[in-house]
C-alpha cells in the first residue's frame, strides 16, 4: 500500500447483497474500486449491527486492493489481534470510542496494521491534534454512523482544518457518509482523497449487471476530480 493523494473511491459493503459479499466484492474491484470499505458495528456504540472478524477474514481473499476496516465499537482494543488476523490493511476506530485512543492507534501498528482514526460529526479537528504521527488515516465522518444511506452533513471546513494539520506527513483524510456526485467535488477540494462511498455505488446495479457499478464509481471520481460529464 503505497501512500498518494489521488481521489480514492471506497465502496462501502454495507449497501451490498449481505447474502453475497464475494461476488459483491469482485464486482465493486472490476468495476475501479480502489479499496474496499468494510463497516462494523455493535449495537452499542451505534444503534446498528453488522458483522465482526470471522465475516472480515471470510472477506478477505475476495479483496485484491485495500480492506479498509471502519470499527464503530467500543471497547476496540480487545478487538485488535482478531482483526490482524482477519487480514485488515487498514483499521480505524473511533476518538470517541474510549479515552485511550493513543494507545488503541499504538495498538493497531503493533499489530501490523495502518492506523486509522475516525471522528462523528461533533468532534472538532483539534482532538487528533496530537495523534498526527501515530495515524495513516484520519476519517471524517460526514453523517452520525450507524446507517448508509443518510443525508451529508457539510463537514468542509474540519477537512480544511486537518489538511492544514497534515502537513506534507502521509496521512489520508478519509470521507464517509453521503458521498455522491454532488458532495464529493465540495470534499476533495477542501482536502480529502479517500471517498467512502455505499448507496451512491450500489444503487441501481448488482452483481449481474456490475457496469452500474463502474459507472457510479466513475461519476464520483469524476466529480471529485472536476471532470464534468
Ligand atoms: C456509516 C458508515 C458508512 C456508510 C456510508 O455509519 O460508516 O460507511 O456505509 O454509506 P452512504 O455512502 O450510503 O452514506
Ligand atoms: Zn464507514
Amino acid at each position: 500500500m503505497s501512500f498518494d493523494r489521488s481521489i480514492k473511491i471506497a465502496p462501502s459493503i454495507l449497501s451490498a447483497d449481505f447474502a453475497n459479499f464475494g461476488q459483491e466484492i469482485q464486482a465493486i474491484e472490476s468495476q475501479g474500486a480502489d479499496w474496499v470499505h468494510i463497516d462494523v458495528m455493535d449495537g452499542h456504540f451505534v444503534p446498528n449491527l453488522t458483522f465482526g472478524p470471522m465475516a472480515v477474514k471470510a472477506f478477505r481473499p475476495h479483496v485484491k486492493t485495500v480492506m479498509d476496516v471502519h470499527l464503530m465499537i467500543a471497547p476496540v482494543d480487545p478487538y485488535i489481534d482478531a482483526y490482524a488476523d482477519a487480514g485488515a490493511d487498514v483499521l480505524t476506530a473511533h476518538i470517541e470510542a474510549g479515552p485511550h485512543i493513543h494507545r488503541t492507534l499504538q495498538a493497531i501498528r503493533a499489530a501490523g496494521m495502518k492506523a486509522g482514526v475516525a471522528l462523528n460529526p461533533g468532534t472538532p479537528a483539534e482532538a487528533v491534534a496530537h495523534l498526527l504521527d501515530l495515524t495513516e488515516l484520519i476519517c471524517v465522518m460526514t453523517v452520525n454512523p450507524g446507517f448508509g444511506g443518510q443525508k451529508f452533513i457539510d463537514m468542509t471546513s474540519k477537512i480544511r482544518s486537518l489538511r492544514s494539520m497534515i502537513g506534507d506527513r502521509p496521512v489520508h483524510i478519509e470521507i464517509d457518509g453521503g458521498v455522491d456526485p454532488s458532495t464529493a467535488p465540495l470534499v476533495a477540494e477542501a482536502g480529502a482523497d479517500v471517498l467512502v462511498a455505499g448507496s451512491a455505488v450500489f444503487k441501481g446495479g448488482s452483481v449481474d449487471d456490475p457496469d452500474v457499478y463502474g459507472a457510479n464509481i466513475r461519476n464520483i471520481r469524476d466529480a471529485a476530480n472536476g471532470v464534468w460529464a
